[in-house]
């Protein structure tokens, strides 16, 4: 993988996400308003109109070489928001959440048809350099998965291969405060991070997302592996980093979505396996008063 020399001056990381809400690499390469004209197809109108929108999908299509895994899914994500993403398993969700940073390149074969849209700017457009992009959209998972290295390394890392050069004790320390896990860890930065707790280490995981400084966090069902205490302390922070971040979330724990999000979006999938988009909307709305028989079905239990 190619280290991006971008943001390889030094204070260019500190500030990235307050000033520049769009890709600065895709601008210059391939020209902002050259990107908007060749968008095509209808993004769906919805209750985010009135909010900042950070992801604008239209019509999605995720492969698998010939495999459709996600059917033409239309939604927007907005900023500083909680959006969950659920849905039966095998319905596309990671999948999705994979194009949402283009984590999805890394697999031999995958392909989208539609467009995403990241702050107006078409995230698959030539010139767009996937390891800004990924530098800018974080990603946690399922498992935590800490490097076998220092809890401070953990932190690190990033900043380290994009060039920080600036104080690094501060930026570990600010990135494990924001993390929630600094009180925690803070007299033992030299422990391996693989022997914290499984809700510590996800943290670690969240505070090595956030030391790159991005705009966007996604979390691939982030507590599945992590007992009920420590699911709601990773709850509880997500509610705080919303301040600065746009989160996205997939769960398969629907009080999770209910409790944390802020629009959830259910998605399901048809005879061809393909997911697809049922509805999305404010998540209150969602819970109780689904529009489609298929989500009413799926938050009483009914199926899956
Ligand atoms: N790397 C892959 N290669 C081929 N097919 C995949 C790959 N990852 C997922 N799939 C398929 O794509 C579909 C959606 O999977 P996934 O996104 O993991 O669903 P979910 O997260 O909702 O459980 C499934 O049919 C799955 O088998
Ligand atoms: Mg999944």
């Amino acid at each position: 993988m190619t280290v991006n020399t971008e943001i390889d001056s030094p204070g260019k990381t500190e500030t990235a996400v307050q000033e520049t809400p769009t890709i600065r690499i895709a601008q210059e390469a391939a020209g902002t308003e050259a990107i908007r004209q060749e968008t095509t197809g209808e993004s769906v109108p919805f209750h985010v109109e009135d909010e900042e929108t950070v992801f604008d999908l239209r019509e999605l299509s995720c492969y698998y070489g010939d495999f459709r895994a996600v059917r033409e899914i239309s939604l927007r994500v907005a900023r500083n928001k909680i959006t969950a993403l659920i849905g039966p398993s095998g319905c596309g969700k990671s999948t999705l959440l994979r194009s949402f940073n283009r984590m999805n390149d890394l697999i031999d074969g995958a392909h989208i048809g539609g467009e995403i849209l990241y702050h107006g700017v078409n995230l698959y457009a030539d010139g767009v350099d996937p390891v800004e992009v990924r530098r800018r959209i974080g990603m946690v998972f399922q498992k935590p998965n800490p490097f076998p290295k220092s809890i401070y390394d953990n932190v690190a890392f990033g900043p380290r291969i994009a060039g920080f050069r600036g104080n690094m004790d501060e930026l570990v320390e600010s990135s494990l405060h924001r993390a929630a896990l600094w009180d925690e860890v803070k007299d033992k930065l030299r422990q391996p991070g693989t022997a914290l707790s499984g809700g510590q280490q996800q943290r670690l995981c969240i505070a090595r997302a956030i030391a790159v400084e991005p705009d966007v966090i996604l979390m691939d069902e982030p507590c599945s592996a992590l007992d009920p205490i420590a699911t709601l302390k990773i709850e509880e922070l997500m509610h705080e980093l919303k301040e600065n971040y746009t989160i996205v979330i997939v769960t398969h724990n629907m009080q999770q979505a209910a409790r944390a999000s802020d629009y959830t979006a259910f998605l399901t999938m048809g005879d061809d396996r393909a997911g697809y988009l049922v509805e999305m909307a404010h998540t209150a709305t969602l819970f109780t008063r689904p529009e489609s028989k298929l989500t009413e079905d799926y938050i009483t239990g009914r199926f899956g």
